[in-house]
């Protein structure tokens, strides 16, 4: 119901039984393990997994930085494990990415790190100059031009990134913990140009975190990583509303546990029913949620309201306290409406 992809789509990156053992001194560390995924083109879609669940060894073999041990990768109808050096350095131009700490040279201004990789192809001086005020243009960072990465934030500085992986026009762009460096308002104030991107590009984005709010915000599909392996996979939607995995749930969790805290709430979190309610129409939920608020017997609070898949869906996550049947009768009324209401805490 809230998938925002028809059919119809097409699949761009294919991952089939991949295993990644890299050999070291101390013995063999198996760091992927039967990995399959299938990422369709124009999607943006996130893989969640703890410090050490293998999640930039992945990124690094969609990037061809890596090759698998074994397994097949592709992407669009190029096969990356028969290519040859040659062919993978000149495909990896088709792959932007960006990082959790920038990796912006330092030496140089905003424009110039933006012209590094045009420095590798043939564009002509003018042309060049040209993209570089079309790519500072896109990513907001006009009148910085001539700064240097030390004389800007970090928001500013992930902006510079995004516009250097972008630089070459490529059909997908990969996310390692690009946001994880980030204050929570400048890490929204990414991922929406991020969404902008994907929207305006039609650009695919794999974008890999630990947060589940990341995921929440901008994915369409996510894979959870568990030791090397994929555990559950999803529409975000249905991930979210029901997790099966027990590390699925902690993520789940904790997102919503932190959304309580954000909301600088003192009340002890137990004494309240933390409800999410979710709908197509937001003026739906405002309704209901003044018919919460009129409830003689429940003190309601709002804790947050988010646009959920760009604008596709609206939830709200509101705490409740009172009688049990007062909650569970208001809650009905809800759901009876139509709309989607998920109990993520109730006191007992
Ligand atoms: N180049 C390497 N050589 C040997 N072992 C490696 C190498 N890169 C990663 N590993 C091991 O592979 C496993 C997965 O590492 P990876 O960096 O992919 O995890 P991650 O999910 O990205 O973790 P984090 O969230 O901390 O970045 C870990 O056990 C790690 O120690
Ligand atoms: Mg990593």
């Amino acid at each position: 119901m809230f998938c925002i992809f028809e059919s119809g789509e097409k699949e761009l990156i294919q991952l089939k039984n991949v295993e990644k053992i890299y050999q070291t001194e101390n013995g063999s560390v198996h760091a992927l393990n039967d990995v399959s995924l299938e990422i369709n083109e124009g999607e943006i879609f996130g893989i969640i997994g703890y410090s050490g669940a293998g999640k930039s060894t992945l990124i690094r073999l969609i990037n061809l930085l890596e090759k698998p041990t074994s397994g097949t990768i592709s992407i669009g109808d190029r096969q990356l494990t028969d290519l040859s050096d040659r062919q993978l350095r000149e495909e990896r131009r088709t792959i932007g990415m960006i990082f959790q700490h920038f990796n912006l040279l330092w030496s140089r201004t905003v424009a110039e790190n933006i012209a590094f990789p045009l420095e590798l192809t043939k564009i002509k001086k003018k042309q060049k100059e040209k993209r570089i005020a079309d790519l500072i243009r896109m990513v907001g960072l006009e009148g910085k031009e001539s700064a240097y990465p030390s004389q800007l934030s970090g928001g500013q500085k992930q902006r510079v990134g995004i516009a250097r992986a972008l630089a070459n026009n490529p059909r997908v762009l990969l996310c390692d913990e690009a946001t994880s460096a980030l204050d929570p308002k400048t890490t929204d104030s990414i991922l929406s140009l991020l969404l902008e991107i994907n929207k305006s590009l039609g650009l695919t984005i794999v974008l890999i975190t630990h947060e589940m709010s990341v995921i929440q915000k901008i994915c369409s599909k996510v894979a959870v990583l568990d030791k090397g392996k994929i555990v559950e996979e999803g529409a975000v939607n249905d991930v979210f509303a029901h997790p099966k995995q027990p590390i699925t749930q902690e993520f789940v969790g904790a997102h919503a546990a932190n959304k309580v805290k954000h909301s600088g709430d003192t009340l002890a979190i137990s004494d309240w029913t933390r409800v999410r309610i979710r709908s197509v129409d937001a003026r739906l939920i405002q309704r209901h949620l003044s018919s919460l608020f009129g409830r003689e017997h429940l003190l309601v609070r709002v804790l947050e309201t988010y646009a959920v898949q760009d604008g596709s869906a609206e939830e709200t996550i509101v705490a409740i306290q009172g009688p049990a049947e007062e909650i569970d009768s208001a809650l009905s009324g809800v759901k009876s409406d139509g709309l989607e209401t998920e109990v993520i805490h109730a006191y007992v």
